[in-house]
């Protein structure tokens, strides 16, 4: 790359912003990556002068750099074989369940690690090469913690930042990992590593001077080299605005009219939206669900269950053994309860547009959020900002990272199906009085702590890396 296109700021992931799609047909298109990193990286990059390193979603696709949406893409090329090693391989089916609590197996295997390594290489051999001289390199999440010591390694002048999108295990669990050190190793060359929790910061550091024997002072590793990476929580948000404005527009809310009238205007309506992850506590909410209609404690003409579950790592088997278990605790209790009229659970594994997701948020009286483990948990953010009117109750899992933040939801332990019941109860049956006082706390932390309050602080750390390298 020519020093004139390096850029001052480069972004890394996985993804880039936008996947590529071949329809039937042949016909190419692009479309928004699924998850929470790009939705909140997004806002971001629309405003700096950077670059953007990542995998477009196919296999073998050699694509030159090209801007979209005045963001500069630099696509990375996988192999079909990387995608089934360092993709679906190491990084979903060994770090993912392994970082979310083993509640599914990690699947150890060598080889999955030797494309670990060569794909984190080729990363930040693609970042280095992008960045201009005493540039700003942001890495993100566990696809990529061997990247920031890589691009230290080939570019010392480079300040260097990590972001770690998921939770961070407790060291009897991380201790599992064969690779153990090396990943340390790997995120101790950012000068700044993030995370979403206090705990999870916290659980690193713990690896890191039991592992490694480094001294850990006030968030700060040193080690020998002379090196002392910050290590810190920034709690991730959204941007709160397309929320807030989509769902004033009279379009929306009459679609969100529609939909209730669709589901044969129920009294209540209860909506989950999540990738189809065993993470996310979906089995536990169809449960606690079926339950209450088998009890009688709810009927399906006063209580629809809207779940939303967008396809996700259709090729990993933890995946597809979720799908099946799901759609036939669906199905079961759809069959048992369905009348002709009314549906228990209208259930969707399909994706929709941002327009669709507001006018559900807007229906739904009480918004699921019941995660097994999640690093933050970003639906339960873009409920909050959606609900301008000060409706609706939000049932939230302890076991995300939002939960830290938003204390007004309705906590559970979704383990405890008996609890996870009680509190669909109380979400169902709270007076209107109540929703608006919880809701404007809700929106207030939310509005408050947005992604730019996000992204604002994490660069602000980063510049203060710089500066103290810059006196070094
Ligand atoms: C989570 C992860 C992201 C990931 C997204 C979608 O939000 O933190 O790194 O991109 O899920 O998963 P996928 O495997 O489709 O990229």
């Amino acid at each position: 790359m020519s020093r004139s296109e390096q850029a001052e700021f480069v972004v890394v992931a996985n993804r880039l912003p936008v996947d590529r799609v071949v329809a039937p047909d042949g016909e190419e298109s692009w479309r928004t990556s699924p998850g929470g990193l790009v939705a909140a990286l997004e806002p971001m990059m629309r405003r700096v002068d950077g670059a953007w390193v990542g995998w477009a979603g196919q296999p073998d696709l050699e694509l030159a750099p090209f801007t979209a949406d005045g963001i500069r893409l630099i696509p990375i090329a996988l192999s079909a074989e990387e995608i089934a090693e360092y993709y679906e391989g190491f990084s979903n089916d060994t770090i993912w369940p392994l970082y979310h609590d083993v509640i599914a197996p990690p699947q150890y295997h060598r080889e999955w690690w030797d494309a670990y390594v060569r794909v984190n290489r080729r990363f930040a051999e693609a970042a280095a090469a992008a960045c201009a001289k005493d540039g700003t390199i942001w890495v993100h999440d566990y696809q990529l913690q061997l990247a920031p010591a890589m691009i230290r390694e080939l570019r010392p002048d480079v300040t260097i930042g990590y972001f770690h999108h998921i939770p961070f295990p407790a060291h009897g669990l991380y201790a599992q990992l064969p690779w153990r050190d090396q990943v340390l190793h790997g995120l101790l060359g950012a000068d700044v590593i993030g995370f979403q929790r206090a705990q999870d910061a916290t659980n690193f550091l713990a690896a890191v001077r039991r592992r490694l024997r480094h001294e850990v002072k006030a968030s700060t590793v040193t080690k020998a080299d002379g090196h002392s990476p910050l290590v810190k929580a920034f709690p991730i948000s959204i941007d709160t605005a397309p929320y807030r404005e989509l769902a004033q527009r009279p379009d929306i809310r009459a679609r969100a009219a529609e939909i209730r009238a669709e589901l044969g205007n129920p009294k209540r309506i209860l909506l989950g939206v999540d990738r189809l992850d065993y993470t996310k506590g979906i089995r536990h909410r169809v449960k606690a669900y079926g339950e209450l209609l088998e009890q009688g404690r709810i009927s399906v003409e006063d209580v629809t269950f809207v779940q939303v579950a967008s396809p996700s790592r259709e090729r990993v088997d933890a995946y597809v053994h979720l799908r099946d278990e799901i759609e036939l605790a669906v199905a079961r209790i759809n069959g048992d309860h369905d009348t002709t009229g009314h549906t228990a659970i209208r259930y969707l594994h399909q994706g929709f547009p941002r327009e669709e997701m507001v006018a559900l948020y807007l229906a739904a009286d009480v918004m699921l959020v019941t995660a097994l483990r999640d690093g933050m948990n970003l639906v339960a953010k873009e409920y909050v900002a959606t609900r301008f009117d000060n409706r609706g109750a939000l049932v939230l899992s302890e076991f995300t990272g939002a939960a830290d933040e938003l204390r007004q939801a309705v906590r559970v332990n979704p383990h405890d199906i008996e609890g996870l019941k009680e509190a669909i109860m109380t979400a169902i049956e709270m007076p209107a009085s109540e929703q608006g006082r919880r809701m404007r706390s809700l929106r207030k932390r939310v509005l408050e702590h947005d992604v730019d309050a996000w992204s604002t602080s994490f660069l602000d750390a980063l510049a203060d890396a710089r500066a103290k390298k810059a006196r070094a």
